[in-house]
């Protein structure tokens, strides 16, 4: 038997050698978000934020292969200092992104996790299933180890899992845009398939 794989979802991993991180100066809300939404443009994340920039191009251009006419930059950012809570976050997606990035600070390895969903589809009968797998599960959880980076598409239905301990449950999100000329290769006369520079 054998099984073809068409328009699988993916999701780039890597661990990232990052020594240290302060968050010295940072301040957050009571639900954990730090004030600041350019957390990567500060001088005391320099670093961190070319290491996630050189991911993000293994990303676009070795994995996936776009073109170089277009060239990817982080605009928001964010820290999510999490204290002990029960409950999963709501699943959502992020807008005016391409992509959506979170690199793994602090966390209870092995319990820890974000959890994505299959877009929603109505199931007039509902199968029940033996052995989980990738082809048969709506819903997959992934648990990340410290500095694991994680980059996904920005239309990916996602949440953050539980965090059930008193430590600190430390991560960056951050979301990923593009400029350049796009749809250069589309040499046809249809409208639909013109050329957009952005800058
Ligand atoms: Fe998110």
């Amino acid at each position: 038997m054998a099984v073809i794989e068409i328009f699988p979802e993916v999701v780039y991993q890597d661990n990232l050698p990052i020594k240290s991180f302060s968050l010295d100066n940072i301040e957050f809300t009571d639900n954990g978000f730090s004030k600041e939404c350019n957390i990567l443009e500060l001088e005391s994340f320099k670093t961190i934020k070319e290491l996630i920039q050189k991911s993000v191009d293994e990303y676009t251009y070795d994995f996936l292969s776009v073109s170089k006419d277009v060239s990817f930059y982080i605009t928001r950012s964010w820290i999510i200092n999490m204290k002990r809570q029960f409950f999963n976050s709501e699943y959502h997606d992020h807008a005016n992104s391409f992509y959506t990035g979170v690199l793994y600070l602090e966390l209870d390895e092995g319990s820890d996790s974000i959890q994505f969903k299959k877009k929603d589809e109505y199931r007039l009968l509902e199968f029940d299933y033996g052995k989980p797998n990738k082809y048969n599960q709506y819903e997959v959880s992934f648990f990340p180890k410290k500095n694991d980076l994680i980059i996904f598409d920005a239309k990916t239905k996602h949440r953050i899992g539980a965090h059930v301990s008193d430590t600190s449950r430390i991560c960056i999100a951050f979301e990923v845009f593009a400029k350049g000329t796009f749809g250069k290769k589309n040499l046809s006369n249809d409208f639909n398939v013109g050329q957009l520079t952005l800058k």
